[in-house]
C-alpha cells in the first residue's frame, strides 16, 4: 500500500492512495514511465532475538519464511534483516504475484526492480533453484510479462547472479559491474579506460549470450 506520510497532510490511506494515481497518470502524460522498487525478500518481522509479529508469523511461519532445516526454530538470513521471505511457496509464491499484478492494475506501474532478487531464486531450505517458480511466473504472467522487469541480481547469502540471472528472455539485471567500474574510472584509477569501453557498450563479458574468455571489450569484438 502507498504510505500515508507520503501523501499531502491529512488524507489517510485513500488519499495516499488517490494521490500516488494522479502521480502516475500525470508522469505518463509527461511521457515518463515509473518502476517501482519493491522489496519482497523479507518482511517486517524481523529476527529470532527480536521477533516483531504483525502477520506472516503468527499466521503460519513455516510457510512463509524460510527455516533453518537443522532446527525448525531458527529463521534463515539470506535478506541481511534476520527473516527471508519463502517465495517460492505455492502460497507465498501467489501473494508476490497478486501484489504485483494490484501494482499494475490500479496504480498502472510500468515496471518493477526487485530488490536482492536473488532471494527469489531460493528454495524453503535457502539452496538455489535451476528454474524458481516464481520468477518464471512473473516472466510467464499475462499481467507482468508486459512490464519492465529488473533483478537486483545478489543477496546477503552470496548468491551472486549478475550475468546469469534465470530470465525466461523477460528478467533484465542490475548490473554492479557497471556500477563498480564507471566508478572506478571517474575515481582515476589506472588502467580502466578498456573497461569503460566494455561497460559502456553493454557488458558482452556478461551478456553476449555464452561464456565469453577475453577480458576487454576488443577482443571480443574482433572475435565476433
Ligand atoms: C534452535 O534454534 C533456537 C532459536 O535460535 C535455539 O534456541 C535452540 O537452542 C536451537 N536448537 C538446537 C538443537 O540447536
Ligand atoms: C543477518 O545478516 C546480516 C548480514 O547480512 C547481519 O548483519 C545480521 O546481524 C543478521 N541477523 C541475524 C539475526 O543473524
Amino acid at each position: 500500500a502507498p504510505m500515508t506520510r507520503y501523501a499531502s497532510a491529512g488524507g489517510g490511506p485513500l488519499a495516499a492512495s488517490r494521490e500516488l494515481k494522479q502521480m502516475v497518470k500525470a508522469l505518463h502524460k509527461a511521457g515518463i514511465e515509473v518502476i517501482l522498487d519493491v522489496v519482497y525478500n523479507h518482511t517486517n518481522e524481523a529476527d529470532d532475538a527480536n521477533p516483531y509479529v504483525t502477520s506472516f508469523r503468527g499466521i503460519d511461519n513455516k510457510v512463509y519464511y524460510m527455516l533453518d532445516p537443522k532446527n525448525n526454530s531458527q529463521l534463515l538470513n539470506f535478506s541481511g534483516c534476520g527473516n527471508t521471505l519463502n517465495c517460492n511457496h505455492p502460497v507465498v509464491m501467489e501473494l508476490v504475484l497478486d501484489s504485483l499484478r494490484h501494482w499494475v492494475k490500479e496504480y498502472h506501474i510500468d515496471g518493477f526492480r526487485f530488490d536482492l532478487a536473488s532471494v527469489l531464486c531460493r528454495g524453503p531450505d535457502g539452496s538455489p533453484l535451476d528454474a524458481p517458480p516464481l520468477i518464471r511466473e512473473i516472466a510467464k504472467d499475462s499481467v507482468l510479462s508486459r512490464c519492465k522487469i529488473i533483478a537486483e541480481p545478489w543477496d546477503c547469502g552470496g548468491l551472486y547472479l549478475v550475468g546469469r540471472f534465470p530470465n525466461w528472455d523477460r528478467w533484465a539485471e542490475w548490473n554492479g559491474k557497471y556500477r563498480d567500474d564507471l566508478r572506478r574510472f571517474i575515481k582515476g584509477d589506472p588502467g580502466m579506460k578498456g573497461v569503460l569501453a566494455t561497460r559502456v557498450s553493454g557488458s558482452a563479458d556478461l551478456y553476449q549470450g555464452e561464456p565469453a574468455e577475453a577480458s576487454s571489450w576488443c577482443e571480443l569484438y574482433n572475435s565476433t
